[in-house]
């Protein structure tokens, strides 16, 4: 096939709702092959703003008079843009003033789909590169062809932090100085999913004498039921084949100074996830096909190890890691810290995955006073420049990545790149 045709070929394949499986990436020398266009949605609230659709580019080879349209529908050259930009730098993101629709949970499907936005680089009038607004509920076994060999370990794989402190939600709510600084998703458990995270990072918190006992929390603060979240994740098993890791790292309220209470949650969770737990004895160095051949696609990590030694149905926990910084320059620092490590430690000696927690930290000052506005805006900060750095610098050592706000980073799309151009052989 002609140069031009696979590229047409390979932009239709990414573009389409119902995409064939990954297959390899031509050997092209199109200059528009390591570039990358794609939108965000911000996670900032204020009484102008929220959802706030913004473009994210990076294109070593732009030209002055390139464009960058935004459009609701699938671009084509014919096509009047609702919003337009010049890039004049190499990479870059340009807030749009448009807002998002809100797009209920229940409104999502199992099948890979765009969401009415789409942005497409425009060179000479003409549609070069595009990309939409998506969720990637099937990502995982789509490319089970060449990740199937692999082990959790290798795989760049995009993941939440404080996946059950989200408020989802249609409304403009008034900030707290609470909410400020526990809301950390805008997704529930289930949208986080099929919007491509595979990692969850889960803290409960015990309340012995309410009527909900067990609650998803932020620190001291019980933010959803924790049934609720349970649900979420059962749902997402039984409408996909991905493997997903519930990774039980915090115990904030009610746990005790004994094991009775995780007893009690370990039960709970056996319970529930019956179905869909992966025994320990397969091991964080299980491939994914070995998973697979199981039938079962939960793992439960948890962050104690001698609860861990209790039971059959606990793996260790991944292994996060905080730079707990407060500054962009400082997380920045942090990160290549230990994504250079990691790229050289001998990666089969290690089998443990391990997640790059890629966010700010605020200190009880900063609450107090709120000399870092919240959450939200920290996360804007780094979320952005998140996409960049692990598109262009961490891209080989990635494993997971937890993030804020997850449509408000382009971590899915980078992770499902960059796993493809790890293990495609062809
Ligand atoms: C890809 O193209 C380059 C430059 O044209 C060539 O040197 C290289 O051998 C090609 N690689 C493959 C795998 O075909
Ligand atoms: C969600 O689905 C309902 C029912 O199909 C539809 O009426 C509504 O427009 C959808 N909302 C969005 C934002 O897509
Ligand atoms: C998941 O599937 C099982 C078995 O079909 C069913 O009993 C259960 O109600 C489903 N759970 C959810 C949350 O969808």
């Amino acid at each position: 096939m002609d140069k031009l045709l696979v590229f047409v070929a390979f932009i239709i394949s990414l573009s389409f709702v119902h995409c064939a499986p990954y297959e390899c990436i031509s050997n092209s020398t199109d200059e528009f092959e390591d570039s990358y266009v794609g939108l965000l949605i911000s996670p900032v609230l204020s009484t102008e703003t929220y959802r706030e659709i913004e473009i994210y580019w990076n294109h070593a080879k732009y030209r002055v008079g390139d464009e960058i349209g935004l459009y609701t529908e699938k671009p084509r050259d014919d096509l009047e843009p609702i919003f337009i930009i010049h890039p004049d730098s190499q990479s870059g993101i340009v807030k749009t003033g448009i807002q998002a629709d809100f797009i209920p949970t229940s409104n999502l499907t199992f099948t890979k789909q765009c969401l009415k936005y789409h942005v497409a680089w425009l060179r000479t009038g003409m549609v070069r590169k595009e990309n939409c607004l998506k969720t990637q509920p099937t990502w995982m076994s789509d490319m089970k062809n060449i990740l199937g060999r692999r082990r959790m370990r290798d795989l760049f794989l995009p993941g939440t932090h404080d996946s059950s402190a989200y408020a989802k939600t249609n409304f403009i709510l008034p900030e707290t100085l609470v909410t400020k600084y526990v809301i950390t998703q805008d997704e529930d458990v289930l949208g986080q999913l099929i919007y491509g995270a595979r990692y969850l990072d889960i803290r409960v918190g015990y309340y012995a004498t309410e009527a909900i006992q067990w609650w998803g929390s932020h620190g001291l603060v019980a933010v959803v039921p924790f049934q609720t979240v349970i649900d979420d994740v059962k749902t997402f098993l039984n409408n996909t084949d991905e493997i997903v890791i519930f990774d039980v790292q915090e115990f904030p309220v009610g746990f005790g100074q004994d094991f009775t209470i995780h007893r009690k949650l370990v039960a709970y969770l056996e319970e529930q996830f019956a179905d869909y737990i992966i025994p320990k004895s397969f091991g964080w160095s299980s491939t994914l096909d070995t998973i697979w051949s199981s039938g079962k696609k939960l793992i439960i990590g948890y962050d104690d190890h001698n609860v861990v030694g209790m039971f059959d149905s606990l793996w260790p926990s991944v292994t996060q890691q905080w730079g707990n910084v407060q500054k962009v320059d400082d997380l920045y620092d942090y990160l290549n810290k230990i994504e250079t490590n990691a790229l050289s430690i001998i990666s089969s000696s290690k089998v443990n995955p391990r997640s790059a927690m890629a966010e700010l930290t605020p200190k009880a000052w900063d609450i107090f006073l709120d000399r870092l506005g919240g959450l939200r805006k920290m996360a804007e900060d780094v979320d952005a420049k998140i996409t960049m750095w692990y598109n262009t610098k961490w891209q080989h050592s990635a494993n997971i990545v937890a993030v804020d706000f997850i449509k408000a980073t382009g971590i899915v799309e980078t992770a499902l790149e960059w796993n493809e151009r790890r293990f495609n052989s062809c």
